[in-house]
Parts: C-alpha cells; sequence; structure tokens
C-alpha cells in the first residue's frame, strides 16, 4: 500500500494528539500536556523533529525524536544525542513496514541537522526487533528487577515515626519535589567510572521531573547534609499498569544508605510490585537489591533496552567501541529508568 512520509510541522499536532489517543490513552488534554512537555520544552531539541505516515489525507503513523544528552566515555567534544520515541501505526496499517520507514526518514534528519548519535531507551520487544533490524545500529538488553512492597506500609511508617528513626529527625524525608542542586551535586560526586550514561545535570532534573503523565517521590537521607536519594515513580492515569512503582533514580554515598533507602522505599509506599532496571557491573547496588529482596523477573518485562546509532559513518561499529568501550555489552551503560521516557 502506498503512503507517504511527512514531516511534522504544528498545523498537524491536533490530528498528532488524536493519533496518539492508540498509544497513550483516550484522554486529549492529557495528550497535550505531555506533547508539550516532551516536545516544546526539551532542553536539547525544539522545535519538534517528527515524522508523519499519511494515507492521502489520513493521519496513520508517528515516530518521534526528543533531544538527550549522553557521556560517552571520555570524547573530546560531547556528542549532539536526540533519543526515538511515540511510535504509534494505526492497527489497520501494521507489519506494511511504516515504522521503519519513519525511523530510516527521521534518522536522515537527525543527520542533515548534525546529530552524532540517536540513543533509544524505550523500545518494547516490538520496536527493539524493528530497530535492530535497520542498517547501523548496535544493541544490547539488561535484566528487570521486581520486588513485592509490604502489605501495610502505613503500619511502618507509624511505628518509625513514633520511635523517631523515621522522618525529619532521623534525617530520613519523603517529599514531593526534587532537590534539584543536592542531587546532582550528590551524583557528581559519586560518579567514578566512565561507563556510558545520561547526564545528571540541574537542566536534565529540572525538565525530566516535570513529566506530566508521572509521579514521582524523592526520597532523601541527609546526616545533615545529602547522602543518598531515590526516586519512585508510578503513572498518573493512562494506560499504563497500576499499583506498581518504579525505581527510577538514585545516588547513595555507601550500601548502607543504599540498603535503607531501598528498605524504607518498599515498606513505606503502598504498591503490589516496584521495578527495577540494573545494568551494568555495579555489584555493590546488586547486593543491595538482592538484600531487599529484588529478584530477577522472567516473562516479557520491559528492562532495558538500549539501541544506538552512529550518524556519520556508513559502518560505525566496524570497531564497536566508543572510546574503548563496546556499546554492545550492557555492562558498559550505567541506565536508570529515568533515562526512559516510558517513566
Ligand atoms: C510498534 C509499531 C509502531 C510497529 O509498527 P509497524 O509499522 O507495524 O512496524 P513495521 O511494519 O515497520 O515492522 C517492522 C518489523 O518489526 C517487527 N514487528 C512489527 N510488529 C510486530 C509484532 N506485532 N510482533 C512481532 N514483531 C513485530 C517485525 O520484525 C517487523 O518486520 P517483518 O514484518 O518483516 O517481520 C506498531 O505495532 C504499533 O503502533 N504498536 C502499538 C504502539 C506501540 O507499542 N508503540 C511502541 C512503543 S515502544
Amino acid at each position: 500500500m502506498a503512503y507517504d512520509i511527512v514531516v511534522y510541522d504544528s498545523s498537524r499536532k491536533q490530528a498528532v494528539l488524536e493519533l496518539q489517543k492508540l498509544h497513550w490513552g483516550g484522554d486529549i488534554d492529557r495528550n497535550r500536556l505531555y506533547f508539550d512537555w516532551k516536545y516544546e520544552r526539551n532542553p536539547w531539541l525544539t522545535p519538534p523533529r517528527i515524522r508523519l505516515a499519511y494515507d492521502r489525507d489520513k493521519l496513520i503513523g508517528m515516530l518521534g525524536a526528543y533531544g538527550s544528552c549522553w557521556e560517552l566515555g571520555n570524547l573530546r567534544h560531547p556528542p549532539r544525542c536526540a533519543s526515538l520515541g511515540d511510535a504509534v501505526v494505526d492497527p489497520k496499517y501494521r507489519r506494511q513496514g511504516i515504522f521503519q520507514s519513519l525511523a530510516r526518514a527521521l534518522t536522515a534528519d537527525l543527520r542533515r541537522d548534525s546529530f552524532d548519535y540517536v540513543i533509544s531507551t524505550s523500545a518494547n520487544h516490538v520496536t527493539f526487533r524493528a530497530l535492530s533490524q535497520l542498517a547501523h545500529q548496535a544493541s544490547t538488553r539488561g535484566p528487570l528487577l521486581q520486588a513485592r512492597g509490604w502489605s501495610r506500609p502505613w503500619l511502618w511508617v507509624a511505628n518509625m515515626l513514633a520511635k523517631g528513626t523515621f522522618g525529619p529527625k532521623a534525617g530520613a524525608v519523603i517529599e514531593r519535589a526534587p532537590r534539584i542542586e543536592e542531587m546532582t551535586k550528590l551524583v557528581a560526586r559519586l560518579t567514578s567510572d566512565d561507563r556510558y550514561r545520561h547526564c545528571r545535570d540541574p537542566e536534565f532534573y529540572r525538565w525530566r521531573f516535570r513529566n506530566p503523565s508521572c509521579r514521582y517521590r524523592f526520597l532523601y537521607i541527609c546526616r545533615p547534609q545529602l547522602r543518598g536519594y531515590l526516586v519512585v515513580q508510578e503513572w498518573d492515569g493512562g494506560p499504563q499498569p497500576k499499583r506498581m512503582h518504579n525505581l527510577v533514580d538514585w545516588a547513595a554515598e555507601s550500601d548502607g544508605v543504599l540498603v535503607e533507602l531501598l528498605g524504607t522505599a518498599r515498606r513505606m509506599i503502598s504498591t503490589r510490585r516496584f521495578r527495577v532496571w540494573h545494568t551494568g557491573d555495579d555489584s555493590r547496588c546488586a547486593a543491595a537489591l538482592a538484600a531487599n529482596g529484588f529478584r530477577l523477573t522472567t516473562g516479557e518485562p520491559r528492562g532495558p533496552a538500549v539501541l544506538i546509532s552512529y550518524l556519520h559513518d556508513s559502518n560505525p561499529f566496524r570497531r564497536c567501541f566508543i572510546d574503548g568501550r563496546d556499546p554492545r555489552d550492557i555492562a558498559n551503560w550505567d541506565l536508570r529508568q529515568i533515562d526512559s521516557d516510558f517513566y
């Protein structure tokens, strides 16, 4: 079937919000908020770079690119990066190569705009497979861990508050707002290896935690200055699972602080399941997760899936390395769920 692949402009926004009911959910106002946040207020890429598929004048598919900022070892110049997201094709038109045509066209746009890498971290099993088939992709996947929350968390909180071992007196607090300056300073102080990772600077955090499709809670341990933090996410409406929390970001200055943060989150947040990505060769973190009951999931869970494409070389991964590391090995990535637009 013939279809056209065209460049997005703002006259097509309403049609995009309608089409995204298939993927983001049926509430058009909510979809507008999400679109504005992601594509019009992104710190690294505006105006929106989106490709659309049309069957005559009917919108049948979309793929977006939003700006991201990656530290890829000690490259001499910071690379310009974008990530793909929000793929959707009208069900009547699926399995005809439309998604792959959108991905090729959008990647070519980014190459023309002098981007260096496309790094995507939100692929599900279908888009991961589809993108892996395209030329110049390197890809890798990692595990997802899961733990159960406590069944009566508020009893535990009340108990801890009564004993004075939780709350401002003990230095462990839960808040609704990110302490951006303190968090980014802690991350800068603790980062000691050159695994690939998304930058964690104030600009990123200011934008990232405004994602209107999610609610975030920030757990801090301060004695008296910040020693560690953990960000717990849940979806705020939409089609995503309820009663599930994701531990989307954290930093801790010691094993003890990390174990305490994980244990506190599990006990005080009422939920059936907690999920967390675990990548890299960070055995300290693995031990803290295991100590808090996190176990590998089986089946089709959405673990970290990285697709990376270098835009300036016809055969970019022939040596398979960026600054001496192989991007096809998940151990070379330090990823958190906050690095994916799904959370
Ligand atoms: C994901 C989606 C955009 C794919 O669009 P599409 O135009 O059908 O994809 P394509 O035809 O380009 O598929 C290319 C390849 O992807 C893989 N693929 C596509 N759909 C698949 C499916 N349902 N199951 C398994 N593999 C699939 C196949 O390898 C396919 O190649 P093949 O047809 O030669 O075997 C579409 O299924 C969709 O809108 N899904 C709902 C929204 C969604 O899940 N978005 C992704 C969010 S991460």
